[in-house]
């Protein structure tokens, strides 16, 4: 059977790295609420001349050179995000460009912070019906681009950054297969107005500031991604016991505590990045994955399930045998 395997995983962060002490001397918040409330203690932002572009290149250089590819040999580029450079062209056809490949398909694909999972969706599902051999996965953010500084409610929680893997289709067994065995993706839309950017081409005709109901969206994310998890977990004959890792979306700490225990699963079993880098979007899946593969603890055979819930609302899950 033809499956989607990883074969290398990279990421990128901007240069600057900002501390909650930074930002308590720009809007009325302290150290102490954002770590207690969420785990973040530290973001990176980007400079002007760093892009999701920029990023999502740096990242996805790293992953090809780690699977041992010419750039040249991807014949797919899937890239999620919610601050694309420009509102066209994709992105990923700018990093298609960046990185000299040439013919191949690129797109954009907008889930928000569930865009990395619909991303894997997609390509696997591509990458399986033979539409391509080798996918660049990219999610990449700029959010702070869309943030309102003088909201204290919703800019201490994101940060910009990126990470990618490239899939590729290899042919396997079906004892113990490499690769992604399954993902189950959900949207409801009538939430749409919990979690939002209040501007657009076709509305406003300005980029807009992120909005959200914080404590609602909380209550969903805990109940949504609780579902999700077991209808994955089911369709691949898995149950939570054999989960060697879980690669959450980063959004807070207190999410994922919550998660983890209704999986019964110990904490040392989740990957948690969120204290460093916050939340970053469609980009905070890879690079948590890739942060745990390049610091030895996620291997070769280890099961991993990816998990993210974001506007729209949005939501998703994937194991993956690695
Ligand atoms: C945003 C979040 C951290 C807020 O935590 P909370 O415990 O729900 O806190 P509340 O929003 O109820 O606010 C509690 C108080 O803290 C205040 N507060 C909010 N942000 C603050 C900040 N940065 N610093 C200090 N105080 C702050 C509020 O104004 C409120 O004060 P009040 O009681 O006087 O009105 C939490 O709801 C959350 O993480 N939600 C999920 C958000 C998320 O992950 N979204 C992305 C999903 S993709």
């Amino acid at each position: 059977m033809i499956r989607s395997v990883i074969v290398g995983t990279g990421s990128a962060l901007p240069r600057r790295a900002v501390s909650n002490a930074e930002l308590a001397e720009r809007v009325d918040t302290s150290d102490e609420w954002i770590v207690e409330r969420t785990g973040i203690s530290n973001r990176h932002i980007a400079a002007p001349d760093e892009t999701t572009s920029s990023l999502a290149t740096d990242a996805a250089r790293k992953a090809i050179e780690a699977a041992g590819f010419e750039a040249a040999s991807i014949d797919l580029i899937v890239l999620a995000t919610a601050t694309p450079d420009q509102t066209f062209p994709a992105t990923a056809t700018i990093v298609q460009n960046n990185l000299g490949c040439r013919g191949g398909i690129a797109f954009d694909v907008a889930a928000v912070c569930s865009g990395f999972l619909y991303a894997v969706g997609v390509a696997d599902s591509m990458l399986r019906s033979g539409m391509a051999k080798r996918a660049l996965v990219i999610g990449s953010e700029t959010f702070s681009r869309i943030l309102d500084w003088e909201d204290r409610t919703t800019c201490v929680l994101f940060g910009d950054g990126a990470g990618a893997i490239v899939l590729e289709a290899q042919e396997q067994g079906a004892e113990a297969p490499r690769g992604v065995l399954a993902t189950r993706l959900h949207a409801d839309g009538a939430h749409n107005q919990l979690l939002f950017v209040d501007g657009g081409p076709s509305t406003t005709g300005t980029v807009g500031k992120l909005r959200m109901k914080g404590r609602e969206v909380f209550r969903h994310a805990v109940v949504n991604l609780a579902e999700v998890l077991g209808e994955v977990l089911e369709e691949t004959g898995h149950s939570a016991a054999d989960i060697d890792w879980l690669v959450p979306h980063q959004a807070n700490a207190r999410i994922l505590d919550a998660t983890a225990r209704k999986l019964n699963l110990p904490a040392e079993k989740v990957i948690m990045t969120v204290g460093q880098h916050a939340n970053t979007s469609a980009a905070s899946v890879p690079l948590a994955l890739d942060v745990a593969v390049r610091d030895g603890r996620i291997r070769q055979g280890d099961l991993v399930v990816l998990e993210a819930m974001g506007g729209g609302f949005t939501w998703g899950a994937s194991v993956v045998r690695m």
